[in-house]
């Protein structure tokens, strides 16, 4: 049975699930055909926003919680490692956001995400979450709810965003299709 996702669930867990989840994506990118552009651009899509709901919980919650506990330089080299990964990928998506689906150049830049990530998801679960587990200070039933929450609120900012840009399409649409003079006036400098 799923976890509902409301249920208070450790920190740990729950990005192994995110990961599990992105990774299906990507298994699914493997065999979708490239010509296809917009099961293409639907599942890029899915992933980028899966992946930067993801990295703000790591980023705003899990990375500095765990950094305030760890003592070794070993993990501290994992944390810093981890940010530039975040970053190089937070590029990556910035690229595919600029490109269209069917350019040439938009399945090679997602492969590269891809590969980023599997890299930087193993690392996490072998070499980070497991140091994480034995800090005995920190609450991860505790992390992981706040992280919940979290979630909750950027899902509900994310619907907000949506709605927000049905309504300013439908409105273009319908301004679009009012008549052409105001336009003309808006297009038409102030020529004397
Ligand atoms: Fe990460
Ligand atoms: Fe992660």
């Amino acid at each position: 049975m799923p976890k509902t996702s409301g249920e208070p669930r450790d920190a740990i867990e729950m990005l192994t699930d995110d990961h599990k989840r992105v990774q299906k994506l990507f298994k699914r990118f493997e065999k979708i055909e490239r010509e296809d552009e917009d099961s293409l651009r639907d599942l890029v899509d899915r992933a980028i926003a899966e992946l930067q709901v993801h990295s703000m919980l790591e980023e705003e919650l899990f990375y500095p919680a765990v950094r305030a506990q760890i003592s070794d330089d070993e993990a501290e080299d994992l944390l810093n490692e981890a940010d530039v990964e975040h970053e190089s990928v937070d590029e990556l998506i910035a690229k595919l956001q600029e490109l269209e689906a069917g350019d040439p150049m938009y399945s090679a830049y997602f492969t590269v995400l891809t590969e980023y990530v599997k890299h930087h998801v193993r690392e996490e679960e072998k070499e980070l979450f497991p140091r994480v587990r034995k800090l005995q200070d920190l609450d991860l039933e505790q992390l992981g709810r706040d992280m919940q929450t979290r979630r909750e609120d950027l899902k509900s900012e994310a619907a907000a965003d949506e709605a927000d840009d049905e309504r300013a399409a439908a409105n273009a649409r319908s301004a679009d299709s009012d008549d052409e003079l105001e336009d003309e006036e808006e297009r038409t400098p102030t020529k004397h």
